[in-house]
């Protein structure tokens, strides 16, 4: 496995043509948390900017001795096949941005002049459309659902924000969890591992994606800071890692397991921990979870009978959200399960396998959140 790079990842980028920056300090100012922004109000500055193909572009449509119509059209140009945010900032609605909306030519108009909280509510809500079209683009059926069906999810997560049900700051961490288990799918130290294991059984892979999603969110729930969403999400994607070992003739077996065939299954704990513990000794907290993500409180789960007190508290957030996932995962063979129903399963288990605290928390959020309303996968 190759090691993981020292260097942090490289920020995205993002271009904001505007003429009157000084209107949009505040928004600048938050934007910059996520990328490295280029600021330029002229019209070739703006171009050579725009020719640089960042990951984002912002354009004032009345730019001051410039053409921000015609800006826009050479950045969708540009962008060609890839999903790059493109946005419209417009005093107001004009024939011209409705038509550029209307022919795709950009993602979104921020009409008006809307307090910095809604332009970044809106800028998100593009941003997180475009970045997730590019990603579905590369992956296979099972995981594009995943990515589909959690766009879903993130949407009534914004309906909710609108409503107040959740505050602004809560949705712009959630997405910005969802947007960050989609770039680490194709981060250069957790993509071929999770590309190795997409070749040898797509529906592990697209668990994988769906446990990094929901550990995400569940990370906000639990009020871990920004940085920590990332190590929670790498955790989801890469908690079965290790079954990359185990033959797919075990794997995708339909029905039970035999006793031998059951000792296979049960050693892909300890071959993801081989995987992962060279390239991630920074991150004890994901090499424990890969490891002991099936440990339980009363010390029969495997591959090391921890018990209560010895289980990290990562193995177990992992074990809470995969055990959820796992039951209302869409297989070939078998239907979704109802998400009451697995609560009911899950409530059984409380104490004796599954954390309390912990899995109160994520029962609450899944139903308070109304986060599964239907299976995801
Ligand atoms: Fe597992
Ligand atoms: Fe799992």
């Amino acid at each position: 496995m190759a090691d993981r790079p020292a260097s942090p990842p490289r920020k995205p980028r993002l271009v904001f043509c505007t003429s009157r920056p000084a209107r949009y300090a505040a928004v600048l100012n938050t934007l910059r948390e996520t990328f490295a922004i280029t600021v330029t109000g002229n019209d070739s500055t703006a171009s050579d900017a725009i020719e640089s193909r960042p990951d984002a572009v912002i354009i004032e449509d009345q730019l001051v001795g410039g053409d921000g119509i015609w800006l826009a059209q050479q950045a969708h140009a540009l962008r060609g096949d890839s999903r790059r945010t493109l946005i419209m900032v417009a005093p107001k609605q004009t024939l011209q941005v409705g038509r550029l909306l209307e022919e795709g030519v950009i993602d979104a108009a921020i009409v008006g002049a809307p307090e910095p909280g809604e332009f970044l509510e809106r800028f998100w809500r593009a941003h997180g459309t475009a970045t997730e079209d590019e990603a579905i683009g590369a992956l296979s059926a099972p995981a594009s659902r995943v990515i589909r069906d959690s766009r879903q999810l993130f949407t009534r997560l914004e309906g909710m924000a609108e409503s107040g049900a959740i505050d602004l700051e809560g949705r712009r961490l959630v997405a910005t969890a969802a947007a960050s288990v989609v770039d680490l799918a194709g981060d250069p130290s957790v993509a071929p591992m999770l590309h190795q294991l997409r070749g040898h059984h797509d529906n592990t892979f697209a668990h994988s994606l769906r446990v990094g999603i929901l550990m995400a969110s569940f990370g906000r729930a639990i009020g871990v800071p920004q940085d920590q969403l990332r190590l929670m999400a790498e955790t989801g994607l890469l908690h079965d890692i290790g079954k990359m070992q185990v033959p797919l003739a075990i794997l995708a077996k339909p029905g039970s397991l035999t006793e031998d065939e059951r000792r296979v299954m049960n050693l892909h704990p300890v071959f993801g921990a081989d995987l992962v513990q060279d390239g991630y000794s920074d991150l004890p907290a994901l090499v424990a979870a890969v490891r002991h993500h099936h440990e339980k409180l009363d010390g029969t789960g495997y591959p090391d009978g921890q018990a209560r007190g010895q289980i990290h508290e990562m193995s177990l957030c992992t074990a809470v959200v995969d055990i959820f996932s796992a039951l209302t995962d869409r297989r070939d063979y078998k239907p979704p399960m109802e998400r009451d129903q697995a609560f009911d399963i899950m409530d059984s288990i409380v104490g004796t396998h599954l954390e309390p605290r912990l899995y109160k928390r994520f029962r609450e959020l899944v139903l308070d959140t109304e986060l599964v309303e239907e299976p995801l996968v």
